[in-house]
């Protein structure tokens, strides 16, 4: 089975897992990239089973309502029972980075959101310690350099990613070289440097569930209790 074989076992494998959150008032978050587009994709053969999603990107709205499904805004639902979502890097602690594919800020907004974290990523983004995937950072244009000035003080080395706009009409530095020993910590301390927008570590919201290929097989984990 190749990579994008996986993400699709794990797209379907996704709709099955909150088969029985579908209801006809219900709505659901929906992440962004190629996993969560299969997740999409998935969705489509039971779209008449829930009221809606709401996206985490533009380009997951316009595939949703490719498919037929209600699109709404987060404003205009009070609660989401789930969000479904890829990441870049998972660890243990079921901490990840995301926002390979530019979306990080819509992402973390709609997973707060949701009651239940449900992240599907293939056996390549399963890392003992998040940060050799370089850290994604959403920043106000005019705060660029200030901002990278303030990561390579924290040891980072920040790159600015050429010819992209999020779609909140900023840019993103991809950070190398974190050693990110503590994420739940790092995530706060960056998002306290005026400029930044949001960081691509989710570790003050996890995920609670992992949907990831073992062996070409779609395992299910909880996340573990601290204890
Ligand atoms: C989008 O901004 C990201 O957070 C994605 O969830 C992440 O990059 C995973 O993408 P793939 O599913 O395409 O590997």
């Amino acid at each position: 089975m190749n990579q994008d074989e996986i993400k699709r076992l794990l797209g379907a494998a996704a709709a099955d897992y909150i088969d029985p959150w579908l209801q006809v008032d219900a709505y659901i978050g929906v992440g962004t990239g190629s996993t969560a587009n299969h997740f999409i994709d998935a969705l489509a053969s039971v779209r008449h089973r829930f009221a809606g999603a709401v996206a985490s990107s533009i380009a997951s709205a316009d595939r949703l309502r490719s498919h037929g499904i209600t699109v709404v805004e987060l404003n205009d639902v009070s609660y989401l029972t789930v969000y479904v979502d890829g990441a870049d890097e998972i660890c243990p602690e079921f901490s990840m980075i995301k926002g390979g594919g530019a979306a990080l800020t819509r992402e973390k907004i709609v997973a707060s959101a949701a009651d239940q974290f449900v992240c599907i990523a293939d056996s390549s983004k399963w890392v003992e310690q998040l940060g050799a995937f370089p850290l994604p950072i959403e920043v106000i244009p005019m705060a660029r350099s200030l901002v990278a000035r303030q990561l390579v003080g924290l040891g980072g080395t920040p790159v600015l990613r050429e010819n992209i706009k999020t779609d909140n009409g900023n840019e993103i530095l991809d950070v190398h070289d974190l050693n990110i020993t503590d994420p739940a910590q790092l995530e706060a301390q960056i998002n306290q440097i005026a400029g930044v927008v949001t960081n691509g570590l989710f570790a003050k919201r996890p995920a609670d569930v992992l949907l990831m290929d073992v062996d070409g097989v779609v395992g299910t984990q909880r996340r573990p209790v601290k204890t």
